[in-house]
C-alpha cells in the first residue's frame, strides 16, 4: 500500500508538470491559429484551377474567411458557375465579390498580361495558389512527347511563369505568400503516372529553391502534397495519345472529400507550413520506403507495375471476345 502511495507521488508531480505546460501550448496554438484565419479577412488570393475539384473547394474555404479570392481557369462558364455559387453559399456581409479571370496554364507567355489584369483590379496579391494541373494514364513507352510535354507545360512551367510575374509585385511589397499544391506523387514515383511525377516532383524541386531565395523578401513557400481526393483528375488525365481518361478511378473515388481536403490546406497556409502531406496512412509508408528502404520501393512498384500491365491484357482479352 505504501508503495502504491510513493507511486502516486512521485507520477502527480510529473503529470501535472507536463500537463499544464501542454494544455498552455493548445491554447496558444488555438489563439494563434484564429488570428492567421482573421487575418485572411480582405487578403486577395489568385486561385488557378478554381473551376473544379480541389480548386473550387479552395476558393469556398478562403472566400469564407473573408478573401477576396481571384478565380483561374481555363473554362469561363464553370468559373462564373462557382462565383455565383460563393455569392449564395456564404453569408451576406461578405465585401469583396470574387473575380473571374480566365487563363491557359498551357500558354506561360499570356499569364504576365493576367497577373497584370488581376493587379489592376485588386492593387496587390497576398497569396498565389498554384493549383491548377493534370494528370497521366500511361506507359513512358505508350505515351508521346507532345503528352508529356503537355503535362509538364500545365503542371510545372505554368505554375512557374505565374508565379514568377506574381513574384515581381511580392517582393516589391516585401510580404506574400505562394503555396503549390504538389502530390504524394511529387515525393514517389508511381508507374504509368511517369509525365504527372516528374511535373510534381519538379514543383517540389522548384518550391525547395524559391523558398530559400525569396525567405528574406518576407515571402514564405507552402508545398501541399495531397493522396487521392475526390475529383475530376483521374477523369480529366490524359492517356498516352492525349484522350482524355474519361474514368473514376477507384482510388479518386474513395480518397478524401475536396472540402477536408481545402480546409486542411488552408489551415496550412495560415501557419505559413513549408510543407505538409495530406494523406492517409499508406502513402505516407510509401513516401518513408522510398527514402529510407529504397530496394523494397524498387519491389512494390515493378509488381504494381506488372499488375497495370496484367489488368490491360485481361481487359484487351474481354474486349475482343466480346
Ligand atoms: N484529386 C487528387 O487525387 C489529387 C491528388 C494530389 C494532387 N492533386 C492536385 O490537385 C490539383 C487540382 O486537381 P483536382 O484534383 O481538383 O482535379 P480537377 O477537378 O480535374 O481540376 C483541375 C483544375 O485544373 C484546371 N486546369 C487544367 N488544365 C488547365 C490549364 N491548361 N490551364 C488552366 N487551368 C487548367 C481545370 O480547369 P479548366 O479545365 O477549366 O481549365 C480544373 O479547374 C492538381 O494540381 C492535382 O495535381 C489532386
Amino acid at each position: 500500500m505504501s508503495e502504491i502511495k510513493t507511486l502516486f507521488n512521485v507520477i502527480g508531480p510529473i503529470s501535472i508538470a507536463v500537463t499544464i505546460p501542454w494544455i498552455i501550448f493548445k491554447m496558444f496554438c488555438t489563439v494563434w491559429l484564429k488570428k492567421g484565419y482573421n487575418n485572411l479577412v480582405g487578403k486577395v488570393v489568385v486561385i488557378t484551377g478554381a473551376s473544379s475539384g480541389l480548386g473550387e473547394a479552395l476558393a469556398h474555404e478562403f472566400y469564407k474567411h473573408g478573401a477576396q479570392v481571384v478565380l483561374c481557369a481555363r473554362r469561363r462558364q464553370e468559373l462564373e458557375r462557382v462565383r455565383t455559387d460563393l455569392l449564395h453559399s456564404h453569408s451576406k456581409d461578405m465585401t469583396h465579390p470574387p473575380i473571374i479571370i480566365p487563363l491557359d496554364l498551357n500558354e506561360p507567355s499570356e499569364l504576365q498580361n493576367h497577373v497584370d489584369k488581376i493587379l489592376s483590379i485588386t492593387g496587390r496579391i497576398d497569396i498565389l495558389v498554384n493549383n491548377g494541373g493534370i494528370s497521366h494514364r500511361g506507359t513512358v513507352n505508350d505515351t508521346t512527347l507532345e503528352v508529356h510535354r503537355q503535362i509538364m507545360s500545365v503542371n510545372y512551367f505554368g505554375a512557374l511563369a505565374l508565379t514568377k510575374a506574381v513574384l515581381v509585385d511580392m517582393l516589391k511589397n516585401k510580404k506574400g505568400q505562394i503555396v503549390f499544391i504538389s502530390s504524394v506523387q511529387g515525393l514517389v514515383a508511381l508507374p504509368e503516372r511517369s509525365a504527372y511525377s516528374a511535373s510534381k516532383h519538379a514543383l517540389q524541386a522548384f518550391s525547395d529553391s524559391l523558398r530559400a531565395e525569396i525567405a528574406s523578401s518576407n515571402i514564405s513557400v507552402s508545398v501541399i502534397s495531397p493522396g487521392y481526393i475526390k475529383t475530376k483528375l483521374s477523369l480529366n488525365a490524359l492517356t498516352g495519345s492525349g484522350k482524355a481518361h474519361g474514368q473514376m478511378d477507384a482510388t479518386t473515388e474513395s480518397g478524401y472529400s475536396p472540402e477536408y481536403a481545402a480546409e486542411q490546406i488552408v489551415k496550412a497556409v495560415v501557419q505559413k507550413k513549408k510543407e505538409i502531406v495530406l494523406s492517409t496512412l499508406l502513402p505516407q509508408v510509401a513516401i518513408l520506403l522510398r527514402k529510407y528502404m529504397p530496394l523494397l520501393y524498387y519491389i512494390v512498384m515493378e509488381r504494381r507495375a506488372k499488375k497495370l500491365e496484367q489488368q490491360k491484357q485481361f481487359q484487351n482479352v474481354m474486349g475482343k471476345n466480346q
